[in-house]
């Protein structure tokens, strides 16, 4: 995919945050350096601290030095320099809106396609939403193809009733076309793997449904605590923060039905679907928990109840996953970093084999590694070398690093830039995706406020989480796995 954005501005609302600086930045110049933004024509930063063009480029500069240190090169960045440009503006003043529309034109000179990227406090997603649409900034020229689209970050929302009210603040100028909606999950590689690996091969599908399949688990584990974000997520918690959406979106891609092609309408049709039919969960399948020494975190409330840890048991009530449990987990301060889904296979019937260990022989999984060591796992017993019928579990190993090279694997965010440039909205969440999936967040959340059903438990930092979550999986005869790292 060359030059997607022809004519294009890219207006940041947000430009001196840190999301710009690390993540969006670095991601626009490895996009130019592949030669995939040359003809775009520029890059509009908005916010309210008095930048010139020359001090907001000197601050991108460090931060692409900074994340974007292997690809970095000198006179790559002169050139992508020139299209960064700054406007000083204040989101709640409406004057801003006229006055950066202006600024824009001039820089257009004719007129140009606009990304608006709101990459700045929740709070202001409607305000700078419904400016942009009083100014008359949403709306799209057909005649001469001219769009506008804009770019929510997450969180999209913090419970249903405000995930309705910013789609429909949303809606008043955007139609759902133009609205994109990031879950970062959604750009990186191996998420955008799952469909590829289930639909572009055929062995793995037949056996991907109840009848084979005895549970499959999403872990999502931080070896970080919250850091320099207490103030956020004090407020948020883990299911907010990592479940509604990263995990949520996980789980769609490993449990939906093939999409009647692969563009955004079929693909998120098939999500929507999965969300809908999840079952209402049960609090006692739920568990939460703090790591020890949260509370003593700078920003964290004194005595808060925010969890950092959660687990989940669900179940999707349709014909291919009927009766099948789902465990998601997720966490901070754990032992290691890993995300990873797990697809756990029945055991065999039967086993002619007279070995010790035959009944609690170890089933088959796949393991989907999303992050850090990217790959993906299959684990099935193999004999022994030189013993008469002794087993052991070994792997057949995919792994991107050695199969692809390490540049083959680009930043979440270089993607979802160049896929809402270029006006595919496949990985990006619709309305009804984010709906249905706080419409079963919401009781959980509620349910632990208003009830002690599953109340808040500790673990230690450095751990793999609470008992409890192990106790979640024992009781149906499962332990939680990991197949991409060593647990
Ligand atoms: C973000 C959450 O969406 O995802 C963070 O707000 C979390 O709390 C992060 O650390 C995890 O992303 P990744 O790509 O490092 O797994």
């Amino acid at each position: 995919m060359n030059k997607v954005c022809e004519s294009t501005s890219l207006v940041i609302f947000g430009a001196s945050g840190d999301l710009t600086w690390r993540k969006l930045i670095p991601a626009l110049y490895n996009n130019f350096k592949k030669g995939r933004l040359t003809e775009c024509a520029q890059i509009v930063g908005v916010a309210r601290r008095p930048y010139s063009d020359e001090s907001f480029r000197e601050r991108l500069l460090a931060g692409v030095k900074q994340f974007a240190p292997h690809t970095f090169d000198q006179a790559v960045w002169e050139g992508f320099a020139e299209k960064l440009h700054y406007f000083q503006g204040s989101f709640d003043d409406a004057q801003t809106y006229p006055d950066l529309d202006a600024y824009l034109r001039h820089l257009e000179g004719n007129q140009a396609n606009r990304l608006y990227y709101l990459a700045t406090a929740p709070s202001y997603y409607e305000q700078i939403a419904g400016q942009l649409t009083d100014a008359g900034m949403s709306r799209e020229d057909e005649s001469s193809g001219i769009w506008r689209r804009i770019i929510i970050e997450k969180p999209f929302g913090r419970d249903l009733a405000s995930a309705q009210a910013l789609n429909r603040a949303l809606h008043r100028g955007f139609t759902e076309d133009q609205v994109y909606r990031i879950d970062h999950y959604l750009g990186k590689e191996t998420s955008q793997n799952i469909l590829f690996f289930r639909f572009a091969n055929a062995i793995f599908e037949p056996v991907w449904n109840r009848r084979y399949v005895s549970n499959v688990q999403i872990t999502v584990a931080e070896s970080v605590g919250v850091g320099q974000r207490a103030g956020y997520y004090d407020n948020a918690g883990v299911v907010r923060d990592m479940f509604q959406n990263h995990l949520f979106q996980l789980l769609a891609l490993v449990a939906m039905e093939p999409p009647t092609a692969f563009n955004a309408t079929a693909i998120r049709n098939e999500k929507v679907k999965v969300f809908q039919s999840l079952r209402p969960i049960e609090l006692e399948d739920t568990v939460r928990a703090q790591y020890e020494g949260y509370r003593n975190t700078e920003g964290v409330a004194p005595g808060s109840t925010t969890p950092t840890y959660a687990a989940f048991k669900v179940f999707i009530d349709n014909w291919r996953w009927k009766g099948i449990p789902f465990y998601l987990r997720s966490g901070k301060a754990l032992k290691r970093k890993t995300s990873e889904v797990i697809i756990e296979f029945q055991r065999p019937p039967h086993l002619m084999f007279d070995f010790d260990e035959a009944d609690n022989i170890t089933p088959n999984f796949i393991s989907l590694c999303i992050q850090p060591d990217e790959g993906i796992h299959l684990r099935f017993e193999a004999k022994v070398p030189d013993s008469d019928q002794d087993m052991r579990s070994v792997d057949m190993d995919f792994h991107y690093r050695s199969s692809f090279s390490d540049s083959a694997l680009p930043e979440a965010y270089e993607r979802l830039l160049l896929e809402a440039l270029s006006g595919n909205a496949s990985l990006f969440t619709r309305s009804d995706g984010i709906e249905a999936a706080w419409k079963i967040i919401d009781p959980v959340i509620e349910g632990w406020s208003e009830t002690n059903k599953s109340p808040l438990v500790a673990y230690p930092s450095g751990s793999w989480g609470p008992n409890e979550a192990d106790q979640l999986l024992a009781r149906d005869g499962h332990i939680w796995r990991l197949g991409c790292i060593d647990g």
